[in-house]
Protein backbone atom coordinates (compact mmCIF):
# COMPACT_ATOMS: atom_id res chain seq x y z
CA UNK A 1 0.00 0.00 0.00
CA UNK A 2 1.61 3.58 -0.66
CA UNK A 3 0.16 4.64 2.19
CA UNK A 4 2.79 7.49 2.51
CA UNK A 5 1.65 9.27 -0.60
CA UNK A 6 -2.00 8.55 -0.16
CA UNK A 7 -1.60 10.22 3.51
CA UNK A 8 -0.80 12.98 1.30
CA UNK A 9 -4.54 13.18 -0.68
CA UNK A 10 -7.64 13.83 0.43
CA UNK A 11 -8.98 10.56 -1.12
CA UNK A 12 -11.55 8.20 1.33
CA UNK A 13 -9.46 5.44 2.40
CA UNK A 14 -11.92 3.40 2.06
CA UNK A 15 -12.20 3.54 -1.86
CA UNK A 16 -9.95 2.08 -4.45
CA UNK A 17 -9.86 5.44 -6.42
CA UNK A 18 -8.44 4.07 -9.65
CA UNK A 19 -10.44 7.26 -11.71
CA UNK A 20 -7.45 10.07 -11.35
CA UNK A 21 -8.51 10.25 -14.96
CA UNK A 22 -12.03 11.49 -14.78
CA UNK A 23 -12.05 14.83 -12.35
CA UNK A 24 -8.29 14.28 -10.65
CA UNK A 25 -7.94 14.28 -6.82
CA UNK A 26 -5.92 17.03 -5.10
CA UNK A 27 -3.17 17.20 -2.38
CA UNK A 28 -4.31 18.37 1.33
CA UNK A 29 -1.05 21.15 1.00
CA UNK A 30 -2.91 22.32 -2.31
CA UNK A 31 -6.64 22.01 -1.11
CA UNK A 32 -5.14 24.31 1.79
CA UNK A 33 -3.42 26.58 -0.36
CA UNK A 34 -7.11 27.25 -1.91
CA UNK A 35 -8.73 27.50 1.45
CA UNK A 36 -5.78 30.08 2.51
CA UNK A 37 -6.70 32.61 -0.79
CA UNK A 38 -10.49 31.97 0.10
CA UNK A 39 -9.62 33.07 3.52
CA UNK A 40 -7.81 36.01 2.06
CA UNK A 41 -10.80 37.14 0.10
CA UNK A 42 -13.69 36.29 2.48
CA UNK A 43 -11.74 38.60 4.89
CA UNK A 44 -11.27 41.80 2.71
CA UNK A 45 -13.27 41.29 -0.35
CA UNK A 46 -12.70 44.25 -2.13
CA UNK A 47 -8.81 44.45 -0.79
CA UNK A 48 -8.21 41.08 -2.18
CA UNK A 49 -10.77 40.64 -5.57
CA UNK A 50 -9.89 44.60 -6.51
CA UNK A 51 -6.35 44.81 -5.27
CA UNK A 52 -4.23 41.73 -3.85
CA UNK A 53 -5.58 38.80 -6.12
CA UNK A 54 -4.29 40.61 -9.66
CA UNK A 55 -0.63 39.97 -8.54
CA UNK A 56 -1.10 36.80 -7.34
CA UNK A 57 -3.16 35.47 -10.98
CA UNK A 58 0.00 37.39 -12.68
CA UNK A 59 2.10 35.23 -11.06
CA UNK A 60 0.01 32.18 -11.18
CA UNK A 61 -0.52 32.87 -14.76
CA UNK A 62 3.13 32.91 -15.52
CA UNK A 63 4.03 30.06 -13.71
CA UNK A 64 1.41 27.84 -15.89
CA UNK A 65 2.93 29.48 -19.01
CA UNK A 66 7.16 28.10 -17.91
CA UNK A 67 5.43 25.33 -17.20
CA UNK A 68 3.91 24.31 -20.66
CA UNK A 69 6.07 26.61 -22.24
CA UNK A 70 4.33 29.45 -23.88
CA UNK A 71 3.74 32.91 -23.99
CA UNK A 72 2.41 34.35 -20.75
CA UNK A 73 0.06 36.94 -22.41
CA UNK A 74 -1.27 34.10 -24.70
CA UNK A 75 -2.69 32.30 -22.26
CA UNK A 76 -5.93 32.88 -19.40
CA UNK A 77 -8.12 30.81 -16.90
CA UNK A 78 -11.20 28.80 -17.88
CA UNK A 79 -12.87 26.31 -15.30
CA UNK A 80 -13.01 23.89 -17.42
CA UNK A 81 -11.68 23.17 -21.11
CA UNK A 82 -15.12 22.49 -22.09
CA UNK A 83 -15.49 26.35 -21.35
CA UNK A 84 -13.06 27.55 -23.50
CA UNK A 85 -13.57 25.11 -26.32
CA UNK A 86 -16.99 26.60 -26.33
CA UNK A 87 -15.41 30.50 -26.36
CA UNK A 88 -13.64 29.33 -29.33
CA UNK A 89 -16.54 27.81 -31.48
CA UNK A 90 -18.56 30.55 -31.08
CA UNK A 91 -15.57 33.01 -32.15
CA UNK A 92 -14.97 30.94 -35.42
CA UNK A 93 -16.35 32.35 -38.50
CA UNK A 94 -18.10 29.33 -39.89
CA UNK A 95 -19.71 29.56 -43.85
CA UNK A 96 -22.15 26.38 -45.10
CA UNK A 97 -20.14 23.66 -45.92
CA UNK A 98 -16.52 24.20 -44.17
CA UNK A 99 -15.40 21.10 -42.30
CA UNK A 100 -14.36 20.66 -38.88
CA UNK A 101 -11.72 17.41 -39.06
CA UNK A 102 -11.92 15.61 -35.87
CA UNK A 103 -11.58 11.68 -34.53
CA UNK A 104 -13.97 9.27 -33.69
CA UNK A 105 -12.24 9.34 -30.11
CA UNK A 106 -13.12 12.80 -28.97
CA UNK A 107 -14.64 13.74 -25.73
CA UNK A 108 -18.66 13.65 -26.02
CA UNK A 109 -18.96 17.44 -24.55
CA UNK A 110 -16.62 18.94 -27.13
CA UNK A 111 -18.21 16.58 -30.27
CA UNK A 112 -21.92 17.93 -28.56
CA UNK A 113 -19.98 21.56 -29.10
CA UNK A 114 -18.74 21.20 -32.51
CA UNK A 115 -22.38 19.64 -33.61
CA UNK A 116 -24.12 22.71 -31.70
CA UNK A 117 -22.20 25.11 -34.20
CA UNK A 118 -22.48 23.06 -37.23
CA UNK A 119 -25.90 23.06 -36.82
CA UNK A 120 -26.07 26.85 -36.27
CA UNK A 121 -23.66 27.17 -39.68
CA UNK A 122 -23.93 24.60 -42.05
CA UNK A 123 -20.55 23.75 -41.77
CA UNK A 124 -19.79 19.68 -41.13
CA UNK A 125 -18.53 18.09 -38.38
CA UNK A 126 -16.05 15.07 -40.07
CA UNK A 127 -14.45 12.47 -37.94
CA UNK A 128 -11.49 10.39 -39.19
CA UNK A 129 -11.93 6.47 -37.73
CA UNK A 130 -8.47 6.22 -35.93
CA UNK A 131 -8.20 2.51 -36.15
CA UNK A 132 -7.70 0.27 -33.14
CA UNK A 133 -5.55 -1.31 -31.93
CA UNK A 134 -2.90 1.73 -32.62
CA UNK A 135 0.38 1.09 -32.81
CA UNK A 136 2.05 2.85 -35.76
CA UNK A 137 1.86 6.58 -35.52
CA UNK A 138 2.31 6.79 -39.99
CA UNK A 139 -1.10 4.90 -39.91
CA UNK A 140 -2.17 6.92 -37.27
CA UNK A 141 -0.84 9.89 -39.46
CA UNK A 142 -3.18 8.79 -42.31
CA UNK A 143 -6.20 7.28 -40.55
CA UNK A 144 -6.28 10.95 -39.36
CA UNK A 145 -5.48 12.54 -42.64
CA UNK A 146 -7.74 10.25 -44.62
CA UNK A 147 -10.33 12.78 -43.84
CA UNK A 148 -8.56 16.10 -45.53
CA UNK A 149 -10.66 17.66 -48.29
CA UNK A 150 -10.64 21.39 -49.79
CA UNK A 151 -12.85 21.97 -47.25
CA UNK A 152 -11.21 21.30 -44.63
CA UNK A 153 -11.06 24.57 -42.56
CA UNK A 154 -10.34 23.36 -39.03
CA UNK A 155 -8.22 20.36 -37.30
CA UNK A 156 -9.62 19.17 -33.70
CA UNK A 157 -8.43 16.18 -32.19
CA UNK A 158 -7.16 15.33 -28.33
CA UNK A 159 -4.10 15.26 -27.16
CA UNK A 160 -4.58 12.07 -25.19
CA UNK A 161 -8.07 10.84 -25.34
CA UNK A 162 -11.11 10.23 -22.92
CA UNK A 163 -13.02 6.71 -23.12
CA UNK A 164 -10.15 4.82 -24.92
CA UNK A 165 -6.87 6.87 -23.29
CA UNK A 166 -4.86 6.99 -25.80
CA UNK A 167 -1.90 9.29 -26.38
CA UNK A 168 -2.01 10.77 -29.78
CA UNK A 169 1.14 11.90 -31.40
CA UNK A 170 0.03 15.35 -32.83
CA UNK A 171 3.00 16.97 -33.78
CA UNK A 172 3.05 15.81 -37.81
CA UNK A 173 -0.71 16.67 -37.72
CA UNK A 174 0.17 19.96 -36.33
CA UNK A 175 2.89 21.04 -39.06
CA UNK A 176 0.79 19.27 -41.71
CA UNK A 177 -2.37 22.05 -40.35
CA UNK A 178 0.88 24.70 -40.60
CA UNK A 179 1.39 23.82 -43.85
CA UNK A 180 -2.20 23.92 -45.14
CA UNK A 181 -3.35 26.59 -43.60
CA UNK A 182 -5.96 24.72 -41.23
CA UNK A 183 -6.37 26.07 -37.65
CA UNK A 184 -5.73 23.46 -35.44
CA UNK A 185 -7.30 23.07 -32.10
CA UNK A 186 -5.88 20.93 -29.22
CA UNK A 187 -7.85 19.35 -26.51
CA UNK A 188 -4.66 18.53 -24.25
CA UNK A 189 -7.11 18.05 -21.01
CA UNK A 190 -5.11 15.10 -19.50
CA UNK A 191 -1.81 16.45 -20.87
CA UNK A 192 -0.17 19.10 -18.28
CA UNK A 193 1.56 17.01 -15.30
CA UNK A 194 1.12 14.07 -16.96
CA UNK A 195 3.85 14.45 -20.16
CA UNK A 196 5.90 17.01 -20.46
CA UNK A 197 4.41 19.62 -23.44
CA UNK A 198 5.47 22.55 -24.90
CA UNK A 199 3.40 24.77 -26.42
CA UNK A 200 6.22 26.51 -27.91
CA UNK A 201 7.57 23.72 -29.61
CA UNK A 202 4.21 21.71 -30.85
CA UNK A 203 2.65 25.23 -32.06
CA UNK A 204 -1.06 24.58 -32.03
CA UNK A 205 -3.15 27.54 -33.02
CA UNK A 206 -5.17 27.12 -30.07
CA UNK A 207 -4.38 24.74 -27.33
CA UNK A 208 -6.82 23.78 -23.96
CA UNK A 209 -5.57 21.86 -21.04
CA UNK A 210 -6.72 21.40 -17.59
CA UNK A 211 -4.69 21.59 -14.69
CA UNK A 212 -7.24 19.88 -11.76
CA UNK A 213 -6.06 16.25 -13.24
CA UNK A 214 -2.82 15.59 -13.56
CA UNK A 215 -1.22 18.75 -12.48
CA UNK A 216 -3.33 18.04 -8.71
CA UNK A 217 -5.21 21.62 -8.68
CA UNK A 218 -8.60 22.28 -7.38
CA UNK A 219 -11.51 21.41 -9.24
CA UNK A 220 -11.70 24.20 -11.71
CA UNK A 221 -8.37 24.98 -13.34
CA UNK A 222 -8.18 24.94 -16.83
CA UNK A 223 -6.73 27.18 -19.26
CA UNK A 224 -6.89 27.95 -22.85
CA UNK A 225 -3.74 29.31 -24.93
CA UNK A 226 -4.59 30.87 -28.41
CA UNK A 227 -1.65 32.57 -30.38
CA UNK A 228 -1.05 35.59 -30.87
CA UNK A 229 -1.87 35.79 -34.63
CA UNK A 230 -5.57 34.26 -33.58
CA UNK A 231 -6.36 36.35 -30.45
CA UNK A 232 -8.23 39.43 -32.59
CA UNK A 233 -10.49 37.15 -33.80
CA UNK A 234 -11.32 35.41 -30.28
CA UNK A 235 -14.75 36.85 -28.66
CA UNK A 236 -14.86 36.63 -24.72
CA UNK A 237 -17.26 33.95 -23.64
CA UNK A 238 -18.47 36.51 -21.06
CA UNK A 239 -18.30 39.64 -21.49
CA UNK A 240 -17.58 42.35 -18.73
CA UNK A 241 -15.74 45.18 -17.39
CA UNK A 242 -12.52 44.34 -19.29
CA UNK A 243 -14.47 44.67 -22.13
CA UNK A 244 -13.96 48.16 -23.84
CA UNK A 245 -12.56 48.87 -21.00
CA UNK A 246 -12.60 52.60 -19.67
CA UNK A 247 -9.91 52.10 -17.81
CA UNK A 248 -7.62 49.67 -19.40
CA UNK A 249 -4.22 48.29 -18.34
CA UNK A 250 -0.96 47.59 -19.87
CA UNK A 251 -2.34 44.32 -21.13
CA UNK A 252 -2.93 42.84 -24.32
CA UNK A 253 -6.36 43.62 -25.28
CA UNK A 254 -6.84 39.49 -24.92
CA UNK A 255 -6.06 39.48 -21.19
CA UNK A 256 -8.16 42.55 -20.65
CA UNK A 257 -10.72 40.61 -21.71
CA UNK A 258 -10.56 37.06 -20.00
CA UNK A 259 -9.35 38.60 -16.43
CA UNK A 260 -12.32 40.25 -14.60
CA UNK A 261 -15.80 38.16 -14.88
CA UNK A 262 -17.58 39.77 -11.74
CA UNK A 263 -17.78 38.42 -8.49
CA UNK A 264 -15.72 35.26 -9.60
CA UNK A 265 -13.60 33.05 -6.89
CA UNK A 266 -10.53 33.26 -8.62
CA UNK A 267 -8.77 31.10 -5.79
CA UNK A 268 -8.78 27.85 -7.70
CA UNK A 269 -6.82 29.63 -10.21
CA UNK A 270 -4.39 30.77 -8.12
CA UNK A 271 -2.98 27.31 -6.73
CA UNK A 272 -1.15 26.52 -9.87
CA UNK A 273 2.37 27.84 -8.21
CA UNK A 274 1.49 25.61 -5.16
CA UNK A 275 0.76 22.56 -7.80
CA UNK A 276 4.06 23.37 -9.47
CA UNK A 277 5.90 23.20 -6.20
CA UNK A 278 4.03 20.39 -5.20
CA UNK A 279 5.86 18.20 -7.99
CA UNK A 280 9.17 19.36 -7.49
CA UNK A 281 9.25 18.79 -3.67
CA UNK A 282 7.75 15.08 -4.18
CA UNK A 283 9.62 14.51 -7.43
CA UNK A 284 6.29 13.84 -9.35
CA UNK A 285 8.12 13.51 -12.80
CA UNK A 286 9.77 10.62 -11.03
CA UNK A 287 6.36 9.36 -9.75
CA UNK A 288 4.96 9.91 -12.86
CA UNK A 289 7.19 7.56 -14.58
CA UNK A 290 6.39 5.08 -11.98
CA UNK A 291 2.92 5.13 -12.76
CA UNK A 292 3.26 4.65 -16.28
CA UNK A 293 5.50 1.78 -15.58
CA UNK A 294 2.95 0.20 -13.54
CA UNK A 295 0.39 0.71 -16.39
CA UNK A 296 1.58 -1.47 -18.55
CA UNK A 297 1.81 -4.01 -16.25
CA UNK A 298 -1.43 -3.72 -14.97
CA UNK A 299 -2.78 -3.84 -18.91
CA UNK A 300 -1.09 -7.00 -19.13
CA UNK A 301 -2.38 -8.69 -16.34
CA UNK A 302 -6.26 -7.11 -17.04
CA UNK A 303 -5.92 -9.01 -20.98
CA UNK A 304 -4.81 -12.08 -19.40
CA UNK A 305 -8.21 -11.97 -17.40
CA UNK A 306 -10.35 -9.89 -19.63
CA UNK A 307 -9.37 -11.32 -22.79
CA UNK A 308 -10.90 -8.74 -25.57
CA UNK A 309 -8.81 -7.09 -28.51
CA UNK A 310 -6.07 -4.37 -26.84
CA UNK A 311 -6.48 -1.14 -28.12
CA UNK A 312 -2.82 -0.93 -28.50
CA UNK A 313 -0.57 -2.96 -30.34
CA UNK A 314 2.81 -1.91 -30.57
CA UNK A 315 5.06 0.98 -28.96
CA UNK A 316 2.19 0.56 -26.11
CA UNK A 317 4.66 2.83 -23.85
CA UNK A 318 4.36 5.47 -26.59
CA UNK A 319 0.58 5.71 -26.57
CA UNK A 320 0.05 4.99 -23.19
CA UNK A 321 0.47 7.27 -20.20
CA UNK A 322 -0.73 6.60 -16.40
CA UNK A 323 -4.06 5.35 -17.86
CA UNK A 324 -5.16 2.10 -20.04
CA UNK A 325 -8.59 1.76 -21.11
CA UNK A 326 -10.11 -2.26 -22.25
CA UNK A 327 -12.56 -3.72 -23.58
CA UNK A 328 -15.19 -5.77 -21.18
CA UNK A 329 -17.69 -7.96 -22.20
CA UNK A 330 -20.69 -6.99 -20.25
CA UNK A 331 -24.13 -6.30 -21.06
CA UNK A 332 -25.11 -3.52 -18.41
CA UNK A 333 -22.04 -1.16 -17.89
CA UNK A 334 -24.28 0.72 -15.75
CA UNK A 335 -24.49 -2.03 -13.45
CA UNK A 336 -21.11 -3.32 -13.69
CA UNK A 337 -20.05 0.55 -12.50
CA UNK A 338 -22.85 0.29 -9.86
CA UNK A 339 -21.49 -3.04 -8.74
CA UNK A 340 -17.78 -2.21 -8.70
CA UNK A 341 -18.34 1.01 -6.39
CA UNK A 342 -21.12 -0.11 -4.16
CA UNK A 343 -19.46 -3.63 -3.78
CA UNK A 344 -16.52 -3.65 -3.99
CA UNK A 345 -15.46 -0.13 -3.75
CA UNK A 346 -13.54 0.41 -6.64
CA UNK A 347 -14.22 3.81 -8.17
CA UNK A 348 -13.20 3.28 -11.93
CA UNK A 349 -15.05 3.78 -15.04
CA UNK A 350 -16.79 1.60 -17.34
CA UNK A 351 -18.23 3.65 -20.55
CA UNK A 352 -19.56 3.20 -23.60
CA UNK A 353 -17.83 3.76 -26.81
CA UNK A 354 -18.78 2.83 -30.24
CA UNK A 355 -19.93 -0.85 -29.81
CA UNK A 356 -17.58 -1.46 -27.31
CA UNK A 357 -17.79 -1.08 -23.62
CA UNK A 358 -14.31 -0.03 -22.27
CA UNK A 359 -13.25 0.06 -18.52
CA UNK A 360 -10.07 2.82 -18.57
CA UNK A 361 -7.58 2.35 -15.18
CA UNK A 362 -5.57 5.02 -14.02
CA UNK A 363 -2.69 5.31 -11.21
CA UNK A 364 -1.40 7.72 -9.61
CA UNK A 365 1.19 8.57 -6.62
CA UNK A 366 -1.31 7.03 -4.07
CA UNK A 367 -2.20 3.98 -6.22
CA UNK A 368 -0.57 0.43 -4.84
CA UNK A 369 -0.18 -2.65 -6.29
CA UNK A 370 -2.31 -4.28 -3.98
CA UNK A 371 -4.84 -1.46 -5.43
CA UNK A 372 -4.70 -3.09 -8.51
CA UNK A 373 -4.67 -6.59 -7.28
CA UNK A 374 -7.54 -5.41 -6.02
CA UNK A 375 -9.19 -5.07 -9.32
CA UNK A 376 -7.68 -8.07 -10.83
CA UNK A 377 -9.77 -10.00 -8.10
CA UNK A 378 -12.58 -8.88 -8.97
CA UNK A 379 -12.59 -8.62 -12.94
CA UNK A 380 -11.49 -12.84 -12.35
CA UNK A 381 -15.13 -12.85 -10.33
CA UNK A 382 -17.00 -10.74 -13.14
CA UNK A 383 -15.70 -11.46 -16.20
C1 LIG B 1 -10.27 14.44 -23.63
C2 LIG B 1 -11.00 15.33 -22.68
N1 LIG B 1 -11.28 16.57 -23.06
C3 LIG B 1 -11.89 17.45 -22.26
C4 LIG B 1 -12.29 17.10 -21.01
C5 LIG B 1 -12.89 18.18 -20.19
O1 LIG B 1 -13.90 17.96 -19.39
P1 LIG B 1 -14.88 19.06 -18.79
O2 LIG B 1 -14.74 20.32 -19.57
O3 LIG B 1 -16.22 18.40 -18.95
O4 LIG B 1 -14.46 19.20 -17.38
C6 LIG B 1 -12.05 15.79 -20.55
C7 LIG B 1 -12.45 15.36 -19.21
O5 LIG B 1 -12.33 14.25 -18.79
C8 LIG B 1 -11.39 14.88 -21.43
O6 LIG B 1 -11.13 13.62 -21.06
Amino acid sequence: MNNKIKSLFLLDKEITYLNHGSFGACPKSIFDSLISFQTQLENQPVQFLDEDSKELMLNSRNSLAKFIDCDPDSLVFFQNPTTAINEIVRSLKLNKGDEILSTDHEYGAMDKTWNFICKKTGAKHIKSTIKLPVGNEQVFLDNFLSGVTKNTKIFFLSHMTSATGLYFPVEKICKFAREHNILIIIDGAHIPGHFPLSINTLQPDIYVGACHKWLLCPKGVSFLYVNKKHQDNIDPLIISWGYDSEDPSDYPEFQEHHYWQGTRDVSPFLTIPDAIKFRKDYNWDMVSNECKKNILKAREAIHNIVGGDPLVEDNVDKWLGQMCSFPINHDNFIDLKSLLINKYKIEIPVVKWKDRILMRISLNGYNSNNDVDKLLIVLRKLV
